[in-house]
C-alpha cells in the first residue's frame, strides 16, 4: 500500500531531535524522501543513517544549516532539490525557547536572537525554497509555531512575538502562492508543551517528574503531549489529504486554547 506521502520529497529544518526528528521519521515511514537540516550536523547526520538503515539507502539527507543565514539556504536547497530530484515539501522547524525575563529584564541581543531564529528562518526558508516547491506541485509549507503564537504569557515577550509573527508569516505565504496561481500550501502548527529537549532547561530546575507533572497540569488533557502527535499532523499538512487547506492553524495542545 502507497504511503501517505508517497513521493514526496520534504526538506524538514531542526531535525537532529526533538520534533524536527520525529516529522522526518515519520515521513520516511509513509514513503517521502527528506532532507534533514540542522546547525548540529552530526546529530542530523545520525538521524539521516537511522532513516536510511531502515527504509534503504537514499531516503533521507543531511545537510549542515544554520536557518538565520541566507548563504547557507540557498546552498542546502538546491542540494536537496538536487539529491531528491525536486522538493515538494518544507517544514521550518528550527526554533529556540531562549531569551530571559519579562520585558523590563530581557536584553535587545536575547530579543533579536529568538526573532532571528524563529522568524528569519522562516521568511528564509520560503523565500527561496519556492522556487523549487512551485516546480513541483501540489507542494506544502508546514510552519511549526507554537500555542504561545496564539496565547501570551507574562515572562516569554520575544518567544510570543515570534511564534505570532511564524503564525501570519504562514497565512502571507498561503495568500502569496495563491495569488501566483501556484498549487503550493502554507500552514502553521501550534503545540503546547511536548516531551523534547525543549524542556530540559526546566527539567533540571524541578527534576523531571515534577516538571513533567507541572506543565501536565496546565493541560486539559492532563499531560504533556509526545512528538509523535505533532508528526501526525505534519504528516497530514505535507501529504494531499490535506490539499484544500492552506492559511490555517493547527493546534496540538490538550486543549489548552479552549479555556
Ligand atoms: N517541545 C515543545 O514543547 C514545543 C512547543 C511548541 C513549539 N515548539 C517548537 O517546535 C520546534 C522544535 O522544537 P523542539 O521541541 O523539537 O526543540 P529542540 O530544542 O529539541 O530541537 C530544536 C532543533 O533545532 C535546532 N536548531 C536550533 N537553532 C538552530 C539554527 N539556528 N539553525 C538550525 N537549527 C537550529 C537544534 O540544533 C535542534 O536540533 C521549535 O520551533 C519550537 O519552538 C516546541
Amino acid at each position: 500500500m502507497p504511503g501517505r506521502v508517497q513521493g514526496k520529497k520534504v526538506f524538514v529544518t531542526g531535525a537532529a531531535q526533538g520534533l524536527g526528528a520525529a516529522m522526518a521519521a515519520a515521513l520516511a515511514r509513509e514513503g517521502a524522501r527528506v532532507a534533514l537540516a540542522d546547525v548540529n550536523f552530526p546529530g542530523v547526520q545520525q538521524q539521516a543513517d537511522a532513516l536510511n538503515a531502515r527504509h534503504g539507502d537514499g531516503v533521507a539527507f543531511a545537510y549542515e544549516l544554520d536557518v538565520t543565514d541566507e548563504q547557507q539556504w540557498i546552498a542546502a536547497l538546491e542540494a536537496a532539490d538536487s539529491a531528491m530530484g525536486g522538493l515538494s515539501g518544507l517544514v521550518n522547524n528550527a526554533g529556540i525557547a531562549g531569551g530571559k525575563g519579562g520585558i523590563e529584564e530581557m536584553s535587545l541581543a536575547d530579543f533579536r536572537r529568538v526573532m532571528s531564529v524563529n522568524v528569519d528562518s522562516v521568511f528564509l526558508g520560503a523565500k527561496h525554497a519556492l522556487k523549487y516547491l512551485s516546480r513541483s506541485q501540489p507542494a506544502s509549507i508546514v510552519n511549526i509555531s507554537s500555542i504561545a503564537g496564539l496565547i501570551a504569557s507574562h515572562n516569554t515577550p520575544a518567544y510570543n512575538a515570534s511564534k505570532a509573527a511564524v503564525w501570519l508569516l504562514s497565512k502571507n505565504i498561503a495568500l502569496y502562492c495563491s495569488k501566483k496561481g501556484w498549487d503550493v500550501r502554507s500552514n502553521s502548527i501550534h503545540p503546547t508543551f511536548i516531551d523534547t529537549p525543549i524542556l530540559d532547561p526546566l527539567r533540571s530546575l524541578l527534576g523531571k517528574g515534577e516538571a513533567e507533572a507541572k506543565l501536565g497540569r496546565q493541560v486539559p488533557l492532563g499531560r504533556i503531549g509526545q512528538p509523535e502527535d505533532v508528526a501526525m499532523a505534519a504528516l497530514y499538512l505535507l501529504s494531499d489529504e490535506s490539499r484544500f487547506v492552506t492559511g490555517s492553524e493547527v493546534k496540538i495542545d490538550g486543549g489548552i486554547s479552549a479555556m
